[in-house]
């Protein structure tokens, strides 16, 4: 497969294939083992060069349709971006196979397409996935457009590898593979004020497994889509019910990391949430059924009397890279910033609650349902959550006079 990174030198990675960066290395050569040894469980080790027969194959480039170098997405409605997905022209791919020994090869930008993946893959059969979102906007002064902290994204992503068995790219590869995406993909980068270039890299098992054990095949892959906000009440504050019966996540599970498998099971609970009339879901700790967790797809904060508290990440809650930032950025801003036990009752008597995410980036609640009431809390001007959102999305976007945290990468 001709690559563009070869087509295009503006695109043209600088990190080595012979580098020892990549993460997972160990843990391949112990999977490897693993899998060498596991009776029945897997129809072939890691130690087989395994047949390319069943590898996934990808949409081939065109380079006579090559529009990277476009500045506009075409008959885009620009006004009307909301988080559905808008197909873009490139995709960034690399497999890690049994010879890769856990280093990610260096990736290939291809056209933006269907995978092919064996019916027995580690993702399809077992969830063996895991994903990152991410936003890439367009400067308002200059060319170019910034990325916001992707090295977090990229060591999350190494550390949910780590639990769900996967080798995993370096750091370098990830942001490296997160700039070529946003460069090939550049038409569709939404203009000032309108909204983000999403991305969403994808780690996942690739390779056949029928016996439950890790995959011998590993693609990490990114694709993007230009967005707007993420809830259909855009900017608008949202409406949550707790739910008591169904959790997200439990003690000891992958409630932590950012798995593929910790999204489907909320369904159920939002599908029952949205013909209700409510935005999302609230969901409180599976042992206690007490303390607030998540809600579907952000963390939550409350905030009284000027102090602002979050749920602590102690394995059953996502570390959100905006949750972090913005604990950071409350602090700066002089309010004392709790990370402990957030009880029901803590919310029902807060006086105010807002969600953080990289989709949902900081939403106001107005009210949260917890059996059978309704509670409301402040919104609009003057609050904790408007001044948290003015200061983040200046930063994100590239308006803040300067970013004194060293929090954006310029792509150029
Ligand atoms: C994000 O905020 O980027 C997420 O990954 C949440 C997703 C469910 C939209």
């Amino acid at each position: 497969m001709a690559a563009l990174t070869s087509a295009k030198g503006a695109l043209l990675p600088s990190w080595a294939r012979s580098s020892s960066s990549g993460h997972g290395g160990d843990l391949w050569r112990v999977l490897g083992k693993a899998l060498a040894t596991a009776g029945g469980g897997g129809g072939g080790g890691c130690s087989l060069l395994l047949p390319r027969r069943w590898q996934s194959s990808l949409p081939q480039l065109d380079h006579v349709a090559d529009r990277s170098n476009e500045e506009s997405g075409g008959e885009i409605d620009w006004d009307n971006l909301g988080f559905g997905l808008t197909p873009t022209d490139y995709m960034y791919v690399t497999r890690c196979s049994p010879e890769d020994r856990g280093d990610f090869p260096r990736g290939e930008l291809c056209r933006y397409g269907n995978i092919e993946l064996s019916p027995s893959s580690g993702v399809l059969n077992y969830a063996q996935g895991l994903f990152e979102g991410m936003k890439a906007y367009r400067r308002p002064d200059r060319a170019g457009y910034t990325l916001f902290r992707p090295e977090e994204n990229a060591r999350r992503m190494q550390r949910g590898a780590e639990r769900m068995c996967m080798p995993a790219p370096s750091v370098e590869q990830f942001v490296h593979a997160v700039r070529q995406t946003v460069l090939a993909n550049r038409r569709w980068v939404p203009p000032q004020g309108k909204g983000a270039l999403y991305l969403r890299p994808l780690l996942v098992g690739s390779g056949p497994i029928l016996g439950l054990a890790p995959a011998p095949e590993y693609t990490f892959l990114i694709y993007a889509a230009p967005v707007g906000n993420y809830f259909k009440e855009g900017l608008a504050p949202i409406n949550l019910v707790v739910h008591d019966e169904f959790h997200r996540a439990m003690p000891g599970g992958t409630g932590g990391v950012k798995t593929i498998a910790n999204y489907a099971p909320v369904l159920r609970a939002q599908m029952d949430a949205k013909s209700k009339g409510f935005t999302d879901v609230l969901y409180l700790d599976s042992v206690h059924k007490r303390y607030l967790e998540e809600v579907s797809s952000c963390n939550v904060f409350v905030v009284k009397g000027g102090v602002v508290a979050t749920p602590d990440t102690r394995g059953t809650i996502l570390p959100g890279i905006t949750r972090k930032s913005v604990i950071e950025l409350a602090r700066d801003r002089g309010y004392k910033v709790e990370e402990r036990l957030v009880s029901i009752d803590d919310l029902v008597a807060a006086d105010e609650v807002f969600c953080t995410g990289t989709a949902v980036v900081v939403a106001p609640v107005s009210t949260v349902t917890y059996q059978g009431e309704r509670y409301e809390f402040r919104t609009g001007p003057d609050t904790v959550s408007q001044e948290l959102y003015t200061t983040l999305t200046s930063i994100q976007m590239g308006m803040a006079a300067e970013d004194s945290k060293g929090w954006t990468v310029a792509v150029e």
